[in-house]
Formats: C-alpha cells, sequence, structure tokens
C-alpha cells in the first residue's frame, strides 16, 4: 500500500468514529491520508464533521437508483476517483454487493458493535442486555460477502454493568469504538495486518482470533 495509505471513510449518519479518525491523524497519532468521506445520505451530520476537517466529501444516494447492483456500481466509480487503498465502514447502513466486496477484496474495514460472532445484526445493545451477558463490545473485521462475518483483527471488550441500560451501554461501547478503529485501521495501513486468501494474517501469521483489548 502507498504511505500514508489513501482511506475512504464512508458513512451514512452522525460519524463519531469519522471523527475519531480526524482526531487521531490530526494529532499526528494516526498515519493515514483520508482522502474522502462518502455518505449515501445527503443529511449525514458526519460530512460536516469532514468539511471542517477539509477533506472532500462526495453523496450518491441510494433511492436514485433501482437497486443495489447499480447503486454499488456508481459507488465504485466514484470511490474509484479517489484511487484509495483502504475502506473505512464507519456507520454505513447499506448491505454491500458481491461485486463491491470483491472490487475492493480484502480493502474494507468494519466495525461492529458487538463481541462478533455473537451478535450480528442490529439492535446489540438491547440483545446483550437481554441475555444477561457479563461482556459486550464491539469488533473491527475485514468486509467480506457474509454480513458482520469477515476475519476479525480488533475486539474492544468492557464488562456489562449491572443495572445499566442499553443507551449507557451503547455510550460506553462507542467509546470503545474510538480508541480501537483508528488502531485496527492503522494496523491494516502499515501493513502490520493483511487480508489473505480470506483470511487475517497479522506479522505474517495467519490468525484466526482477534486481538483483544479490556477497557
Ligand atoms: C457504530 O456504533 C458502529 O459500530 C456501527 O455504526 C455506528 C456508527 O456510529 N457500525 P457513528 O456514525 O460513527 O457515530
Amino acid at each position: 500500500m502507498a504511505k500514508p495509505c489513501k482511506t475512504a471513510i464512508l458513512i451514512s449518519g452522525s460519524g463519531t468514529n469519522l471523527q475519531a479518525f480526524i482526531d487521531a491523524v490530526e494529532q499526528g497519532t494516526l498515519e493515514l491520508n483520508l482522502c474522502v468521506v462518502f455518505s449515501n445520505n445527503p443529511n449525514a451530520p458526519g460530512l460536516e464533521r469532514a468539511e471542517k476537517a477539509g477533506i472532500p466529501t462526495t453523496c450518491i444516494q441510494h433511492n436514485d437508483y433501482p437497486d443495489r447492483e447499480s447503486f454499488d456500481e456508481a459507488l465504485i466509480a466514484e470511490l474509484d476517483r479517489f484511487k484509495p487503498d483502504l475502506l473505512v465502514l464507519a456507520g454505513f447502513m447499506r448491505i454491500l454487493s458481491t461485486r463491491f466486496v470483491t472490487h475492493y477484496c480484502g480493502r474494507i474495514l468494519n466495525i461492529h458493535p458487538a463481541l462478533l460472532p455473537a451478535y450480528p445484526g442490529l439492535n446489540t445493545h438491547q440483545r446483550v442486555l437481554e441475555s444477561g451477558d457479563a461482556w459486550h463490545g464491539s469488533t473491527v473485521h475485514f468486509v467480506t460477502e457474509k454480513l458482520d462475518a469477515g476475519p476479525r483483527i480488533l475486539q474492544g471488550r468492557l464488562a456489562v454493568k449491572p443495572g445499566e441500560s442499553a443507551e449507557e451501554l451503547a455510550l460506553r461501547v462507542q467509546a470503545v469504538e474510538h480508541q480501537i478503529y483508528p488502531q485496527a485501521a492503522a494496523w491494516v495501513g502499515s501493513g502490520k495486518v493483511v487480508f489473505r486468501s480470506g483470511e487475517c494474517w497479522r506479522d505474517g501469521k495467519q490468525s484466526d482470533a482477534p486481538v483483544i483489548q479490556n477497557f
């Protein structure tokens, strides 16, 4: 990968994870070139965060396309103008087609608010509380065709507090995400972590288990 790694961040909403990337780059603790922020939602507050930071922004609305394939085709064409090495999904609320995932094979990261493989899908905080789990957290993983199931890179783990609400838990998980996502992206951007033959490799070794950090 080129240095610093050209990184596109894809959002749909508030963009607090995007902000964590912006802050880390500005503070000099993260060496990535944030080359574009894409949103499928023109009202995503994250777009303003990017503009404030002087990062180019672009938006294509999925509603303007008849199906997922044609939207993803347009998205590829748009993103490729910026020649990104890495794609960071940060609250991008779209399921990606095979064509898209194949085009950027091994170069797409996602963050999911649960300790995958537990709780793929939505409403993770509520589901964790209902199950009475002792631990919760968030997972950074490579994106493959299977939703929330690509090779895991890094997990941030925290103990669930007795009596806390889903909202309180969500806020604590979000704070963890702001630490682990830039960290994992730095590993991929520097080549410490790579996606090879459908697996995650760290420091030249295949690693099925993610790195776990406790918070
Ligand atoms: C995060 O909680 C992430 O786990 C999920 O979407 C949320 C995005 O939040 N994939 P934000 O837009 O970065 O604040």
